[in-house]
Protein backbone atom coordinates (compact mmCIF):
# COMPACT_ATOMS: atom_id res chain seq x y z
CA UNK A 1 0.00 0.00 0.00
CA UNK A 2 1.87 3.35 -0.62
CA UNK A 3 2.43 5.57 2.13
CA UNK A 4 1.74 8.99 1.27
CA UNK A 5 3.67 11.69 3.45
CA UNK A 6 1.03 14.78 4.51
CA UNK A 7 2.55 17.90 5.11
CA UNK A 8 0.33 20.66 5.32
CA UNK A 9 2.41 23.64 6.64
CA UNK A 10 1.28 26.87 7.89
CA UNK A 11 -1.34 29.48 6.53
CA UNK A 12 -3.30 28.11 3.33
CA UNK A 13 -1.41 25.30 3.38
CA UNK A 14 -3.59 22.83 5.42
CA UNK A 15 -6.91 24.55 3.56
CA UNK A 16 -5.53 23.38 0.45
CA UNK A 17 -4.02 20.18 1.18
CA UNK A 18 -7.11 18.65 3.04
CA UNK A 19 -8.59 19.17 -0.60
CA UNK A 20 -6.23 17.35 -2.33
CA UNK A 21 -6.39 14.81 0.14
CA UNK A 22 -10.42 14.29 -0.60
CA UNK A 23 -9.72 13.95 -4.13
CA UNK A 24 -6.85 11.65 -3.60
CA UNK A 25 -9.11 9.30 -1.06
CA UNK A 26 -12.28 9.92 -3.58
CA UNK A 27 -9.89 7.64 -5.86
CA UNK A 28 -10.26 5.28 -3.76
CA UNK A 29 -6.66 3.55 -4.48
CA UNK A 30 -5.70 1.76 -0.94
CA UNK A 31 -3.46 4.42 -0.20
CA UNK A 32 -2.35 4.99 3.19
CA UNK A 33 -1.86 8.50 4.71
CA UNK A 34 0.47 9.74 7.53
CA UNK A 35 0.72 13.84 8.72
CA UNK A 36 3.25 15.49 10.03
CA UNK A 37 4.56 19.23 10.62
CA UNK A 38 5.81 21.46 9.23
CA UNK A 39 7.41 24.96 9.06
CA UNK A 40 6.31 27.70 11.58
CA UNK A 41 3.41 24.67 12.78
CA UNK A 42 6.38 22.61 13.65
CA UNK A 43 8.16 25.12 15.40
CA UNK A 44 5.43 25.89 17.60
CA UNK A 45 5.10 22.58 18.44
CA UNK A 46 8.55 21.14 19.12
CA UNK A 47 11.20 24.44 18.06
CA UNK A 48 12.48 23.22 15.24
CA UNK A 49 10.74 23.72 11.37
CA UNK A 50 11.42 20.45 10.59
CA UNK A 51 11.36 17.85 13.37
CA UNK A 52 13.80 14.84 12.36
CA UNK A 53 10.38 12.81 12.34
CA UNK A 54 8.75 14.77 9.91
CA UNK A 55 11.79 14.54 7.43
CA UNK A 56 12.22 10.58 8.19
CA UNK A 57 8.40 10.39 7.37
CA UNK A 58 9.52 12.16 4.14
CA UNK A 59 12.04 9.58 3.34
CA UNK A 60 9.78 6.30 3.92
CA UNK A 61 7.07 7.64 2.23
CA UNK A 62 6.45 6.87 -1.68
CA UNK A 63 5.62 10.16 -1.84
CA UNK A 64 4.85 13.73 -0.26
CA UNK A 65 2.37 16.10 -0.55
CA UNK A 66 2.96 19.19 0.65
CA UNK A 67 0.99 22.62 1.46
CA UNK A 68 2.59 25.83 2.10
CA UNK A 69 5.05 27.57 4.50
CA UNK A 70 5.80 30.78 5.66
CA UNK A 71 4.46 32.69 8.82
CA UNK A 72 5.25 36.57 9.62
CA UNK A 73 5.18 35.85 13.41
CA UNK A 74 8.60 34.29 12.56
CA UNK A 75 10.58 36.00 9.64
CA UNK A 76 12.74 37.50 12.41
CA UNK A 77 13.97 34.01 13.62
CA UNK A 78 17.43 32.99 12.68
CA UNK A 79 17.13 31.50 9.53
CA UNK A 80 17.51 27.92 10.03
CA UNK A 81 14.50 28.35 12.57
CA UNK A 82 12.51 30.04 9.87
CA UNK A 83 9.84 27.49 7.98
CA UNK A 84 11.36 28.17 4.48
CA UNK A 85 14.23 26.31 6.32
CA UNK A 86 12.01 23.26 6.29
CA UNK A 87 11.05 23.28 2.61
CA UNK A 88 14.82 24.04 1.68
CA UNK A 89 15.43 21.05 3.99
CA UNK A 90 12.97 18.14 2.69
CA UNK A 91 14.15 19.36 -0.73
CA UNK A 92 18.30 19.18 -0.01
CA UNK A 93 17.57 16.19 1.88
CA UNK A 94 15.75 13.89 -0.54
CA UNK A 95 17.73 15.20 -2.91
CA UNK A 96 14.99 16.69 -5.36
CA UNK A 97 16.60 18.17 -7.88
CA UNK A 98 14.18 18.66 -10.81
CA UNK A 99 11.07 20.91 -9.53
CA UNK A 100 8.52 20.69 -12.59
CA UNK A 101 6.02 23.33 -12.93
CA UNK A 102 3.39 23.32 -15.49
CA UNK A 103 2.05 26.17 -16.42
CA UNK A 104 -1.32 25.30 -18.00
CA UNK A 105 -4.30 27.36 -19.17
CA UNK A 106 -7.43 25.74 -18.36
CA UNK A 107 -10.27 26.35 -20.75
CA UNK A 108 -12.65 29.29 -19.12
CA UNK A 109 -9.98 30.80 -17.21
CA UNK A 110 -8.81 33.28 -20.12
CA UNK A 111 -10.43 36.14 -18.35
CA UNK A 112 -9.42 35.47 -15.14
CA UNK A 113 -5.39 36.54 -15.93
CA UNK A 114 -4.54 39.97 -16.27
CA UNK A 115 -3.54 39.44 -19.43
CA UNK A 116 -5.24 39.53 -22.74
CA UNK A 117 -7.33 36.94 -23.07
CA UNK A 118 -5.92 35.86 -26.65
CA UNK A 119 -2.04 36.05 -25.46
CA UNK A 120 -2.79 32.99 -22.92
CA UNK A 121 -5.16 30.74 -24.72
CA UNK A 122 -4.26 27.65 -25.03
CA UNK A 123 -1.39 28.52 -22.99
CA UNK A 124 0.71 24.74 -22.43
CA UNK A 125 4.29 25.31 -21.20
CA UNK A 126 6.26 23.89 -18.81
CA UNK A 127 8.84 25.10 -16.47
CA UNK A 128 12.03 22.66 -14.98
CA UNK A 129 13.44 24.98 -12.14
CA UNK A 130 16.82 23.43 -10.70
CA UNK A 131 16.02 22.63 -7.03
CA UNK A 132 19.12 22.20 -4.81
CA UNK A 133 21.81 24.82 -6.27
CA UNK A 134 22.10 28.15 -6.88
CA UNK A 135 22.40 31.19 -4.95
CA UNK A 136 19.81 29.06 -2.85
CA UNK A 137 22.49 26.85 -1.25
CA UNK A 138 26.02 29.05 -1.66
CA UNK A 139 27.81 30.53 1.45
CA UNK A 140 25.49 33.11 2.74
CA UNK A 141 26.08 35.24 5.81
CA UNK A 142 26.98 39.15 6.99
CA UNK A 143 29.62 40.78 7.86
CA UNK A 144 31.55 43.93 7.82
CA UNK A 145 33.39 45.36 4.91
CA UNK A 146 36.46 47.05 4.70
CA UNK A 147 34.91 50.41 5.94
CA UNK A 148 33.12 48.94 8.76
CA UNK A 149 29.92 48.58 6.45
CA UNK A 150 27.83 45.76 7.21
CA UNK A 151 27.53 43.24 4.45
CA UNK A 152 25.52 40.53 3.27
CA UNK A 153 26.20 37.93 1.37
CA UNK A 154 24.95 34.80 -0.64
CA UNK A 155 27.30 32.83 -3.65
CA UNK A 156 25.61 32.11 -6.85
CA UNK A 157 27.53 28.60 -7.76
CA UNK A 158 26.93 25.65 -10.27
CA UNK A 159 28.92 22.75 -10.97
CA UNK A 160 28.91 21.28 -14.47
CA UNK A 161 27.22 17.97 -13.31
CA UNK A 162 24.28 20.07 -11.38
CA UNK A 163 23.92 21.72 -14.43
CA UNK A 164 23.66 18.90 -16.62
CA UNK A 165 21.24 16.62 -14.50
CA UNK A 166 18.75 19.65 -14.48
CA UNK A 167 19.35 20.69 -18.60
CA UNK A 168 18.69 16.48 -18.87
CA UNK A 169 15.22 16.85 -17.24
CA UNK A 170 14.65 19.95 -19.58
CA UNK A 171 15.86 17.63 -22.97
CA UNK A 172 13.88 14.85 -22.00
CA UNK A 173 10.41 16.59 -21.21
CA UNK A 174 10.94 19.12 -24.89
CA UNK A 175 11.28 15.40 -26.01
CA UNK A 176 8.08 14.56 -24.96
CA UNK A 177 6.81 17.59 -25.78
CA UNK A 178 6.84 20.15 -28.73
CA UNK A 179 10.79 19.77 -28.80
CA UNK A 180 11.61 22.69 -27.80
CA UNK A 181 13.86 24.08 -25.29
CA UNK A 182 14.50 27.52 -23.89
CA UNK A 183 17.38 27.65 -21.41
CA UNK A 184 16.76 31.21 -19.10
CA UNK A 185 20.36 32.01 -17.66
CA UNK A 186 22.05 35.71 -17.46
CA UNK A 187 25.35 34.41 -19.47
CA UNK A 188 26.46 38.11 -20.02
CA UNK A 189 26.96 38.89 -16.39
CA UNK A 190 27.01 36.36 -14.53
CA UNK A 191 29.81 33.44 -14.86
CA UNK A 192 27.74 30.57 -13.25
CA UNK A 193 25.47 31.15 -16.32
CA UNK A 194 28.04 31.00 -18.81
CA UNK A 195 28.67 27.59 -17.70
CA UNK A 196 25.41 26.73 -18.02
CA UNK A 197 25.24 27.72 -20.83
CA UNK A 198 28.44 25.98 -21.99
CA UNK A 199 26.94 22.58 -20.56
CA UNK A 200 23.34 22.97 -22.16
CA UNK A 201 25.01 23.46 -25.65
CA UNK A 202 27.69 20.41 -25.25
CA UNK A 203 24.33 18.65 -24.12
CA UNK A 204 22.20 19.52 -27.37
CA UNK A 205 24.40 17.29 -29.45
CA UNK A 206 22.70 14.22 -28.04
CA UNK A 207 19.42 16.11 -28.91
CA UNK A 208 19.51 16.88 -32.09
CA UNK A 209 15.22 16.73 -32.53
CA UNK A 210 15.35 19.53 -30.05
CA UNK A 211 14.89 23.15 -30.83
CA UNK A 212 17.26 24.68 -28.28
CA UNK A 213 17.37 28.36 -27.68
CA UNK A 214 18.96 30.31 -24.67
CA UNK A 215 17.49 33.43 -23.38
CA UNK A 216 18.75 35.70 -20.53
CA UNK A 217 16.70 36.09 -17.82
CA UNK A 218 15.29 39.74 -18.07
CA UNK A 219 14.22 39.16 -21.49
CA UNK A 220 12.72 35.96 -20.74
CA UNK A 221 10.11 38.20 -18.43
CA UNK A 222 8.94 40.29 -21.31
CA UNK A 223 8.41 36.80 -23.14
CA UNK A 224 6.19 35.11 -20.70
CA UNK A 225 4.27 38.22 -20.67
CA UNK A 226 4.35 39.30 -24.44
CA UNK A 227 3.70 35.69 -25.85
CA UNK A 228 3.86 33.42 -23.52
CA UNK A 229 2.68 30.52 -25.55
CA UNK A 230 5.47 31.07 -27.69
CA UNK A 231 7.20 28.64 -24.77
CA UNK A 232 7.45 25.25 -24.32
CA UNK A 233 9.82 23.70 -22.11
CA UNK A 234 12.20 26.58 -20.31
CA UNK A 235 15.01 25.36 -18.21
CA UNK A 236 16.27 27.34 -15.56
CA UNK A 237 18.58 27.79 -12.40
CA UNK A 238 16.77 28.10 -9.33
CA UNK A 239 16.26 31.36 -8.03
CA UNK A 240 15.51 32.26 -11.85
CA UNK A 241 12.68 29.43 -12.49
CA UNK A 242 10.77 30.68 -8.90
CA UNK A 243 10.66 34.05 -9.97
CA UNK A 244 9.47 32.94 -13.64
CA UNK A 245 7.08 30.50 -12.18
CA UNK A 246 5.19 32.99 -10.16
CA UNK A 247 4.88 35.11 -13.42
CA UNK A 248 3.83 32.42 -15.67
CA UNK A 249 0.90 31.82 -13.18
CA UNK A 250 -0.84 34.92 -13.66
CA UNK A 251 -0.71 33.62 -17.48
CA UNK A 252 -3.10 30.95 -16.32
CA UNK A 253 -5.12 33.04 -14.52
CA UNK A 254 -3.74 32.58 -10.90
CA UNK A 255 -1.17 31.96 -8.79
CA UNK A 256 -3.85 29.07 -7.62
CA UNK A 257 -3.70 27.01 -10.24
CA UNK A 258 0.10 26.03 -10.24
CA UNK A 259 1.14 22.58 -9.07
CA UNK A 260 4.98 21.47 -9.31
CA UNK A 261 6.52 18.10 -8.96
CA UNK A 262 9.75 18.28 -7.37
CA UNK A 263 11.54 14.74 -8.28
CA UNK A 264 15.15 13.33 -8.06
CA UNK A 265 14.69 10.78 -11.04
CA UNK A 266 11.40 10.62 -13.77
CA UNK A 267 9.39 8.57 -12.20
CA UNK A 268 8.93 5.61 -10.11
CA UNK A 269 10.73 7.68 -7.04
CA UNK A 270 9.42 9.48 -3.80
CA UNK A 271 8.63 12.37 -5.31
CA UNK A 272 7.17 15.72 -3.66
CA UNK A 273 4.75 17.34 -4.86
CA UNK A 274 2.79 21.05 -3.68
CA UNK A 275 1.95 24.14 -5.19
CA UNK A 276 3.82 26.82 -6.32
CA UNK A 277 2.18 29.34 -4.10
CA UNK A 278 2.70 30.42 -0.48
CA UNK A 279 1.04 30.38 2.66
CA UNK A 280 -0.82 33.32 1.79
CA UNK A 281 -1.03 34.98 5.35
CA UNK A 282 -3.05 37.82 4.03
CA UNK A 283 -6.24 35.32 3.48
CA UNK A 284 -4.97 32.29 5.78
CA UNK A 285 -8.15 31.27 7.75
CA UNK A 286 -10.29 32.44 5.80
CA UNK A 287 -11.42 29.31 3.25
CA UNK A 288 -10.60 31.74 0.67
CA UNK A 289 -7.79 30.20 -1.22
CA UNK A 290 -8.06 27.96 -4.39
CA UNK A 291 -6.75 24.81 -3.65
CA UNK A 292 -6.87 23.55 -7.80
CA UNK A 293 -2.98 24.14 -7.75
CA UNK A 294 -2.76 21.54 -4.51
CA UNK A 295 -5.31 18.91 -6.68
CA UNK A 296 -3.46 19.25 -9.11
CA UNK A 297 -0.34 18.72 -7.60
CA UNK A 298 -2.09 15.49 -6.59
CA UNK A 299 -2.51 14.26 -10.13
CA UNK A 300 1.41 14.75 -10.96
CA UNK A 301 2.29 12.73 -7.46
CA UNK A 302 -0.04 9.88 -8.96
CA UNK A 303 1.37 10.77 -12.41
CA UNK A 304 4.78 10.75 -11.13
CA UNK A 305 5.86 9.00 -8.16
CA UNK A 306 2.44 5.68 -8.10
CA UNK A 307 3.24 6.11 -12.10
CA UNK A 308 -0.79 6.11 -12.62
CA UNK A 309 -1.51 8.05 -15.48
CA UNK A 310 -4.77 7.60 -15.73
CA UNK A 311 -5.56 8.53 -12.23
CA UNK A 312 -3.72 11.63 -12.96
CA UNK A 313 -5.80 12.70 -16.10
CA UNK A 314 -8.86 11.49 -13.69
CA UNK A 315 -8.02 14.10 -11.66
CA UNK A 316 -6.93 16.72 -13.83
CA UNK A 317 -10.61 16.11 -15.93
CA UNK A 318 -12.08 16.59 -13.07
CA UNK A 319 -10.41 20.01 -12.42
CA UNK A 320 -10.94 21.02 -15.91
CA UNK A 321 -14.98 19.94 -15.87
CA UNK A 322 -15.47 22.03 -12.23
CA UNK A 323 -13.81 25.72 -14.21
CA UNK A 324 -15.69 24.31 -17.21
CA UNK A 325 -19.46 24.44 -15.57
CA UNK A 326 -18.09 27.99 -13.75
CA UNK A 327 -16.44 26.99 -10.55
CA UNK A 328 -14.24 29.65 -9.23
CA UNK A 329 -12.93 30.79 -5.97
CA UNK A 330 -12.32 34.56 -5.36
CA UNK A 331 -8.81 34.49 -7.50
CA UNK A 332 -10.54 33.62 -10.22
CA UNK A 333 -13.34 36.47 -9.99
CA UNK A 334 -15.37 33.99 -7.86
CA UNK A 335 -16.97 33.46 -4.75
CA UNK A 336 -16.52 29.70 -3.62
CA UNK A 337 -14.87 28.95 -0.69
CA UNK A 338 -11.96 26.40 -0.77
CA UNK A 339 -14.00 23.20 0.61
CA UNK A 340 -16.71 24.34 -1.72
CA UNK A 341 -13.83 24.36 -4.58
CA UNK A 342 -13.14 20.83 -3.36
CA UNK A 343 -16.51 20.19 -3.32
CA UNK A 344 -17.14 20.76 -7.28
CA UNK A 345 -14.01 19.02 -8.41
CA UNK A 346 -14.99 15.93 -6.45
CA UNK A 347 -18.38 16.28 -7.97
CA UNK A 348 -16.26 15.63 -11.72
CA UNK A 349 -14.27 12.75 -10.98
CA UNK A 350 -15.90 9.93 -12.51
P1 LIG B 1 2.12 33.72 -1.51
O1 LIG B 1 2.23 32.83 -2.70
O2 LIG B 1 1.86 33.08 -0.21
O3 LIG B 1 0.98 34.80 -1.78
C1 LIG B 1 1.08 35.76 -2.83
C2 LIG B 1 -0.32 36.30 -3.16
O4 LIG B 1 -1.04 35.28 -3.85
C3 LIG B 1 -1.14 36.65 -1.94
O5 LIG B 1 -1.93 37.78 -2.21
C4 LIG B 1 -2.02 35.44 -1.74
O6 LIG B 1 -3.25 35.70 -1.11
C5 LIG B 1 -2.23 34.96 -3.16
N1 LIG B 1 -2.40 33.48 -3.22
C6 LIG B 1 -1.43 32.56 -3.05
N2 LIG B 1 -1.95 31.34 -3.13
C7 LIG B 1 -3.26 31.46 -3.38
C8 LIG B 1 -4.34 30.54 -3.55
N3 LIG B 1 -4.16 29.20 -3.51
N4 LIG B 1 -5.57 31.03 -3.77
C9 LIG B 1 -5.78 32.35 -3.82
N5 LIG B 1 -4.81 33.27 -3.66
C10 LIG B 1 -3.55 32.84 -3.43
O7 LIG B 1 3.48 34.56 -1.46
P2 LIG B 1 4.02 35.63 -0.35
O8 LIG B 1 2.89 36.41 0.16
O9 LIG B 1 5.18 36.28 -0.98
O10 LIG B 1 4.60 34.71 0.80
C11 LIG B 1 3.88 34.35 1.99
C12 LIG B 1 4.68 33.32 2.77
O11 LIG B 1 4.71 32.10 2.04
C13 LIG B 1 6.12 33.69 3.02
O12 LIG B 1 6.45 33.28 4.33
C14 LIG B 1 6.90 32.91 2.00
O13 LIG B 1 8.21 32.61 2.41
C15 LIG B 1 6.07 31.66 1.91
N6 LIG B 1 6.15 30.92 0.65
C16 LIG B 1 6.14 29.57 0.74
C17 LIG B 1 6.10 28.79 -0.40
C18 LIG B 1 6.02 27.31 -0.28
O14 LIG B 1 5.67 26.81 0.77
N7 LIG B 1 6.31 26.56 -1.31
C19 LIG B 1 6.06 29.42 -1.65
C20 LIG B 1 6.07 30.81 -1.72
C21 LIG B 1 6.11 31.56 -0.55
C1 LIG C 1 8.70 28.27 -3.72
C2 LIG C 1 9.00 29.22 -2.59
C3 LIG C 1 10.28 28.82 -1.90
C4 LIG C 1 11.42 28.99 -2.89
C5 LIG C 1 10.62 29.56 -0.58
C6 LIG C 1 9.46 29.58 0.37
C7 LIG C 1 11.82 28.95 0.08
O1 LIG C 1 9.03 30.54 -3.03
O2 LIG C 1 8.59 27.07 -3.48
O3 LIG C 1 8.53 28.74 -4.85
O4 LIG C 1 11.94 30.11 -3.06
O5 LIG C 1 11.79 28.00 -3.51
MN1 LIG D 1 8.30 30.78 -5.07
Amino acid sequence: MPLIAVLPGDGIGPEVTTQARRVLEALDLGLQFEEAPVGGAAYLVSGRPLPPETLTLAKRANAVLFGAIGDPRFEALERQLRPEAALLGIRRELGLFANIRPATLFPGLESATSLKPEAVAGLDIVIVRELVGDVYFGEKGRRHNAEGLRQGYDVMSYNEAEVERIARVGFEMAKRRKKKLCSVDKANVLETSQLWRDVVNEMSTQYPEIELTHMYVDNAAMQLVRQPNAFDVIVTGNLFGDILSDQASMCAGSIGMLPSASLRAWSGDNGMYEPIHGSAPDIAGQGKANPCAAILSAAMLLRHSLSDEASAQRVEKAVAGALAKGARTADLGGSLSTTEMGDAVLRELV
